[in-house]
């Protein structure tokens, strides 16, 4: 078959092998450092009023990054009225300009590049690395989803029928849009979400993960500055459990695009069915219980690269991140000391150093829900190893980088969002048992395989109901266009962020059949 490649070039980022480069971009880096920012609610014909928020940064809890206003019941209720007027018009706005307007917002998404890698990192508590590939991640979603709608949308599908009868099926955006997003990807999933929705048709309300409103509010201006109307694109800044009950149980929402915690998604789901109204559509990417599996041919140095980049790049908080790694018993004792060796050289903190592997978890809440599940640990499994942090991180939210031994998947009852590895011994070479734990545990995200055996790779493939599989590579940072992104089960509803599918559930279809 044909590689579906819809015409554009993935971004090429920064080349940070560049030294000059690389010495101004840290010289910029470090003048942004000084700059503080505000957000507040975009709703036109609303004045924004209300005490602002403090957001500190990860890596320093006493640095100010900027102050947020988050909205009330009234701006609520405002947007959700302006997005659904503005949904009129913007429904039949040509797709060339939809996408038009997402090229415009990648290129000044690229322009403003180190802003938001500025605030990825102050804000987010991202590395200088993470926050490039981000910024990156974000302009190839936005390029991906235009050459699709154009693809997809602008011309219908033409259908069979009698002699004069002319039939088609032409896509529409669903109305109503609204775009829940983590603080975890708080430029690439923000904007993903928001592009998507835009492109296919719909009007869309924005609420960002509180941590990372500053992030999100640049964002929205460069889509502003792009091209979509300010009713078309609206910004709700606000806690989730506040915005969230006054969104979610609105007639006028169509659809959700939700990224976050399983439980959350489940929630929304419910208050969405419980509502009167149209039957809205849930767009839900959330969590995993990731596991890698290696057998006794995996080739060890790369098996061990592989888990360290799976498990700790971002600290541990992607959805996507190893959290289990079933190794073999005849090579277990070997690769775990391979594995503590190579976790002793991990570098913490220091956000400019291009070298630094793991940075600081989003906040307080975070680091205590960690130490808790060490805690928990301590009394139900072996400790084997925990990095020792330098005193300069103390205050930051800083984990130390932690591995651990457990009986079984079954002994985790929650996704852990953090840089701490599991490691479970299995029996044998047989992937069966541990493909059937994995799909026991009723999650489905990301799945890494380190075995040189034909046969394994295509069981696991076959049997594990997960989105992503890997196989002897690291299990993290999806390529748009060339890894769509998403899980089954707990893991998500699907379609794949970053895939040829995914603009088709922000549409509906209309059948038109004309005798002429
Ligand atoms: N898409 C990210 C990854 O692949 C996770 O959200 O790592």
């Amino acid at each position: 078959r044909d590689i579906f490649r819809p015409q554009r070039q993935n971004s090429r980022g920064l080349n940070l092998a560049d030294l000059e480069l690389l010495e101004q971009c840290r010289q910029d880096l470090a003048e942004l450092s000084l700059q503080t920012w505000d957000a507040a609610p975009l709703v036109p014909g609303c004045r924004v009023a209300g005490a602002a928020l403090a957001i500190f940064s990860p890596f320093e809890r006493t640095a100010l990054v900027g102050n947020v206003v988050v909205c009330d019941a009234q701006t609520v209720d405002r947007a959700l009225a302006n997005a659904e007027q503005a949904f009129v018009d913007w429904r039949l706005c040509p797709v060339e300009t939809r996408a038009a307007c997402l090229h415009k917002a990648a290129d000044l998404l690229e322009q403003h590049r180190l802003k938001l890698v500025s605030l990825c990192m102050r804000e987010g508590g991202r590395t200088l690395r993470d926050a490039l590939a981000e910024i990156r991640e974000a302009v190839d979603l936005c390029r991906y989803y235009a050459a699709c709608a154009l693809e997809q949308f602008d011309q219908p599908l033409r259908l069979p029928g009698p002699t004069g009868e002319d039939n088609r099926l032409r896509q529409y955006g669903r109305g109503v849009f609204v775009c829940i997003s983590p603080w975890n990807f708080p430029v690439a999933i923000f904007v993903g979400q928001i592009a998507a929705a835009l492109v296919s048709g719909n009007s869309v309300i924005a609420k960002p993960a509180l941590q990372t409103s500053l992030t999100a509010m640049l964002c929205v201006r460069l889509l502003h500055e792009a091209g979509f109307p300010e009713q078309v694109l609206q910004f709700l800044p606000g806690e989730g459990n506040q915005i969230g009950g006054l969104l979610l149980s609105d007639p006028r929402v169509a659809g959700v695009a939700f990224t976050g915690s399983s439980s959350t998604a489940q929630l929304i789901n419910r208050q969405l069915a419980e509502r009167p109204g149209a039957i809205a559509t849930l767009i839900a990417e959330t969590g995993g219980q990731n596991v890698m599996i290696a057998d006794s041919s995996a080739h060890e140095e790369q098996l061990v690269a592989d888990v360290l980049q799976s498990t700790f790049n971002s600290a541990g908080q992607r959805c996507s991140a190893l959290r289990v790694l079933f190794l073999p018993e005849q090579t277990a004792d070997k690769i775990i000391a391979r594995l503590i060796g190579a976790m002793r050289l991990l570098r913490v903190g220091a956000p400019l150093e291009t070298t630094t592997d793991v940075g600081p978890v989003i906040d307080r809440r975070a680091l205590a829900a960690l130490f808790a599940h060490i805690d928990y640990l301590q009394d139900h499994a072996k400790l084997l190893y925990q990095l020792a942090l330098d005193d300069s991180l103390k205050n930051g939210n800083f984990f130390p980088p932690t591995l651990a031994e457990i009986p079984g998947l079954s002994l985790l009852k929650q996704e852990i969002f953090g840089p701490i590895l599991h490691v479970v011994r299995y029996s044998g070479d047989d992937p069966k048992p541990v493909v059937d734990a994995i799909n026991a545990t009723g999650y489905g995200l990301t799945l890494g395989l380190h075995t040189r055996l034909n046969d394994t790779v295509q069981y696991v493939q076959r049997h594990a109901r997960v989105g992503n599989v890997y196989v002897n590579r690291n299990m993290i940072g999806a390529v748009v266009g060339a890894q769509p992104f998403g899980g089954m089960g707990l893991s998500g509803t699907g379609p794949k962020a970053g895939g040829p599918h995914y603009l088709q559930r922000f549409t509906t279809e209309q059948t038109q059949s004309v005798n002429i």
